[in-house]
């Protein structure tokens, strides 16, 4: 589905960044709270309208790689490798950052994140500013990120000068994040361009954040993407065991008189679902999410990892 751009809508959002304040807009990805980053004040915003700690970086996202210089200090060969491959789209890349990306940005690091997101309205938009944007995911600290405009207004209403209406986000979990500062890429989220996509791009191995790093990424110390119900992840043969006032999210043809949802045996689509489902159970008042466990595989991977944060375990 192609989403229309109305560019007069695209300028009151410009315009509205331009004077320093915040407009949420889709990515394929998940909506961000988009402000301009070059503006402290705009970013701080960004900062309290979230409720989400100083010290965790932003994400810059940028209308294409022509921009990259503009932030980045270094940009290695491998970087160019990957963003010719996946940008625009759900790749970010961790760079040592040029001395005047503003340090809130960071989070006080030397290093800067940077994006170029494919939705053709987040395009729309950046082009039009021209410069860059930091854009977290547009939910509150610790909660599910949202993927669609209604879920933005959920969570964000009254903090946020505009909402652009973008329809229903293509991939819908967050960009996967590779560090490129070391000479072996590190990937530091996983996220739907997988680890074996990009090993295939280089030509070489790359290597996974190990829980435990000091690298500040958010779900490595503490709950995020949570629901507020408790949600567990449970493998098949246990699943019967739970009982109560609980929904089940399932990939096999579990029965069961409680609420079941049915997800995709395709990880695509498992992902596109995954946030609206945990939102929509989140509202039902049940005592607790109780998820299948996806598989093993790599493409799995992002999955994996939101589920496991989604249930505190990460
Ligand atoms: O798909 C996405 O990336 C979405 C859409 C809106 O673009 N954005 C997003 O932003 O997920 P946020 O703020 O929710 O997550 C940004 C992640 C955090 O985990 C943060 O720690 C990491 O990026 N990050 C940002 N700058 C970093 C840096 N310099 N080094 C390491 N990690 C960084
Ligand atoms: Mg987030």
């Amino acid at each position: 589905m192609r989403t229309m751009i109305n560019m007069n809508e695209i300028q009151q959002a410009v315009a509205i960044l331009r004077s320093g304040g915040l407009v949420a807009f889709p990515t394929e990805t998940v909506y961000g709270l988009g402000a301009d980053a070059n503006n402290a004040e705009a970013v701080a915003k960004v900062f309290a309208a979230k409720g989400r700690p100083h010290d965790h970086p932003l994400i810059v996202h940028i209308a294409s790689v022509a921009h990259l210089s503009d932030w980045a200090a270094e940009v290695p060969e491998t970087a160019l490798k990957l963003a010719k491959a996946f940008w625009p789209g759900p790749l970010t890349m961790v760079f040592r950052k040029k001395a005047q990306v503003l340090s809130c940005v960071t989070g006080g690091q030397e290093t800067v994140a940077i994006r170029v997101p494919a939705h053709e309205m987040a395009s729309a938009l950046l082009q039009a500013f021209g410069g860059g944007l930091v854009a977290p995911s547009a939910n509150q600290f610790t909660h599910v990120s949202p993927t669609s405009a209604a879920a933005v207004n959920e969570e964000l209403a009254g903090k946020v000068d505009l909402v652009l209406e973008g329809g229903e986000c293509r991939v819908g979990v967050e960009s996967t994040i590779v560090d490129m500062t070391s000479d072996v890429p590190v990937v530091l989220r996983p996220g739907m361009i997988t680890v074996d996509q990009i090993q295939q791009v280089l030509g070489q191995p790359v290597l996974r954040l190990q829980p435990k790093s000091d690298i500040r990424v958010p779900g490595q110390h503490i709950v995020h993407y949570a629901p507020r119900t408790k949600t567990v992840v449970m493998a098949s043969h246990v699943l019967h065991q739970m009982q109560g006032n609980v929904a089940f999210m399932v990939l096999s043809d579990f029965v069961s008189t409680n609420k079941v949802v049915k997800m995709s045996s395709s990880p695509d689509e498992y992902a596109r679902e995954l946030y609206r489902v945990l939102r929509e159970l989140d509202k039902l008042g049940f005592e607790k999410i109780v998820v299948e466990a996806v598989p093993s595989g790599i493409a799995w991977d992002a999955i994996r990892d939101r589920l496991k944060k989604a249930s505190g375990e990460a």
